[in-house]
Order: structure tokens, then C-alpha cells, then sequence
């Protein structure tokens, strides 16, 4: 099992904000909702949008390139692009639809800390 890993301040995130932290190699995005914090892979599953650009409203996040939604608190995805019909057909043959890789948070004072599992 894997330690917490310190990824930023509680102070640098305000509610309802989403922000893109680069640790170990890795780039994770983060969510403050309310009291508390989510985290997840910054890259969309469907073609790697930047998520921590996309918008967050509760605790689902919208990818800014082609609208994907997952929500943060188990990484379900709750819409794959806002294409329909064919194009959506398309898209989920070339892309199966998948979740988004979610990792588990805690705060300690001020700190945000993120354990990694594979
Ligand atoms: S890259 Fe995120 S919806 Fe397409």
C-alpha cells in the first residue's frame, strides 16, 4: 500500500475550483467541493483533454474538449462527449467508453495529500 503523497494547499483552492498538480511524474487533477477534495487523473479517458481546463459543477467534471462526464467522487462516467447518433456510434467503437481514474484524499492542516494505487 502506498504513503499519502502532499500535492498542494487547501489554500490554493477555493470552492467549487479545479486545479492541475504535477507530482512524481504524474498529472492530477483536483476538486475542491464544499469541505471537501477529490482527485483524479487530469487527462480525459476518452482523448486526453486537459480536465482541470473543463468545468465542475457538484462533483462531476466536464472535459473541455468534446463535453465527456465523470463524476470525481468514484470516477463513473456519466456521459461520453456530447456527440449523438452516429457520431457517438463512431466515437464509442473507436474509444470504448471508460471511467476516470480517481485516488483517494485527505487534508491535514492545510495540506492536501493524495495516496497513488495503481
Ligand atoms: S477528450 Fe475529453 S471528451 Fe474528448
Amino acid at each position: 500500500m502506498s504513503d499519502f503523497i502532499d500535492v498542494c494547499s487547501t489554500l490554493d483552492m477555493q470552492d467549487g475550483s479545479l486545479r492541475k498538480c504535477e507530482t512524481g511524474g504524474r498529472e492530477i487533477l483536483l476538486a475542491r467541493v464544499g469541505d471537501r477534495y477529490y482527485a483524479a487523473d487530469n487527462r480525459c479517458p476518452h482523448m486526453g483533454g486537459d480536465l482541470s481546463r473543463g468545468t465542475l459543477e457538484g462533483t462531476t467534471v466536464t472535459c473541455p474538449l468534446h463535453h465527456s462526464q465523470f463524476d470525481l467522487s468514484d470516477g463513473r462516467m456519466r456521459r461520453w462527449t456530447d456527440w449523438s447518433g452516429i457520431k457517438l456510434s463512431a466515437a464509442k467503437l473507436l474509444r470504448a467508453p471508460r471511467p476516470l481514474k480517481t485516488y483517494e484524499v485527505k487534508t491535514e492542516g492545510e495540506r492536501i495529500l493524495v495516496r497513488f494505487s495503481e
